[in-house]
């Protein structure tokens, strides 16, 4: 079992990494939920036929009362609508403050859950379990939970810590493989801004990742991950500011993901294009080393997309990106790299060398990399 601990005062919680540690997720919440309690265990229609039956039997073995709720899949769902349907079947179900929300599935149903859990009553234990690779190493680990809104994308939510997070990696065997690129794309995130030999191995064994067939390896890169992030949030968990260094690749990212309509690109695909234009743009505005810049474009750029970057309208990028969340003041705020591990904020890059950047990614698509 391998374990990682973010810590933030009496918020503190371990994140639980092991092979089929969905069996004894049970004897696992024991520690902070007493026997005989109710348990929700709120899962998408997909996962539940997957794994839900290991989650009950294990949680049934162990004394616990449990429900099963359904939420609803796809983005179009992580709404207040969804919300409110989980508050009146938790109210209806006689649930209370001494009750557990179990979220067992990917980012959505982690986000909806969470928010739920930090709402409901002000707040109902909580424990995360996530089945793809983004929620494993991204979305379940900082609190960070909450909805959409019809204006935008997560804009309504809260910091609100689970008491745990329990990963086991076999789940995902049956994820698709462009759901596995998403993932990737956020871990090797973390290797650019903070660990460069990290970084190497990611992409020196993209195609063990995406195949499975070495678990091992697999754990540990999920390990590192969470590591790399819970050390993030335990410094800085409102975001205020060591955590902002998490949206490396994610203010070009979200503009093209917002600008060929959500559902084109996914969310993790959009991020490795923001990598590749913020490895660009710190080439030529922090001087990060243009060799060492050039050689992670091109393994960046050679990983395999579900949709097509020359799609992109380059003024409806720049125009997602001026109403980006990041933006404070009227300035872009950029996570870029003076080196790889070494990331800073910079705020004076201007929508002029955005727009020559998307150019230059489009090109880079089409005919390589050429610097
Ligand atoms: N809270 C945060 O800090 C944070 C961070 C990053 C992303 N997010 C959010 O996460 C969401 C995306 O999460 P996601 O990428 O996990 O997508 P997702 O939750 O939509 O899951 C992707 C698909 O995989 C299916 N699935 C899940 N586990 C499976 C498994 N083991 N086998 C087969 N199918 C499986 C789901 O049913 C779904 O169809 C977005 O809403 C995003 O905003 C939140
Ligand atoms: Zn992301």
């Amino acid at each position: 079992m391998k374990k990682v601990a973010v810590n933030i005062a009496e918020r503190s919680y371990k994140i639980m990494l092991d092979q089929h540690i969905l069996m004894s997720v049970g004897k696992q919440v024991q520690t902070f939920l007493k026997k005989g309690n109710k348990v929700a265990l709120l899962v998408s229609k997909t996962v539940k036929k997957l794994y839900s039956e290991r989650v009950i039997r294990s949680l049934i073995t162990s004394g616990y009362d449990v429900d099963v709720f359904l939420i609803p899949s796809g983005e179009d769902n992580k709404n207040l609508t969804s919300v409110s349907e989980l508050y009146d079947k938790l109210i209806k179900n006689a649930y209370d403050r001494s009750c557990l929300i179990l979220a067992l599935g990917g980012g959505i149903v982690g986000d909806i859950s969470g928010f739920v859990a930090s709402s409901l009553y002000r707040g109902l234990p909580f424990v995360q379990l996530p089945t793809t690779l983004l929620s494993q190493v991204d979305s379940s680990v900082g609190g960070k939970v909450g909805v959409n809104h019809a204006q935008g994308k997560n804009l309504i939510g809260a910091f609100y810590q689970p008491k745990a997070v329990l990963i086991d990696p076999t789940v995902l065997k049956t994820l698709e493989v462009r759901e596995l690129i998403c993932g990737y794309g956020e871990i090797l995130k973390y290797g650019f801004i903070r660990d460069a030999s990290f970084l190497q191995t990611c992409l020196d064994n993209k195609e063990t990742i995406f195949e499975l067939k070495d678990m091992e390896l697999v754990s540990e890169i999920i390990r590192r991950s969470v590591e790399i992030k819970a050390e993030i949030v335990s410094e800085d968990e409102k975001e205020a500011g060591v955590r902002m260094y998490l949206n490396f690749g994610h203010t070009i990212g979200h503009a093209i993901e917002k600008s060929c309509g959500y559902g084109n690109f996914l969310h993790g695909e959009a991020v490795i294009l923001g990598m590749c234009a913020a490895l660009k743009i710190s080439i030529e505005r922090l001087g990060l080393d243009a060799e060492k810049g050039a050689a992670a474009i091109e393994s960046l750029s050679k990983i395999k997309l579900g949709y097509d970057i020359n799609v992109m309208d380059i003024d409806n990028a720049i125009m997602a990106l001026m109403h980006d969340k990041k933006i404070r003041d009227g300035k872009l705020n950029f996570v870029l790299l003076n080196d790889i591990g070494s990331p800073e904020i910079v705020n004076d890059v201007t929508p002029e060398m955005v727009r020559e950047t998307l150019v230059w990614l489009k090109e880079c698509y089409t005919n390589g990399a050429d610097l």
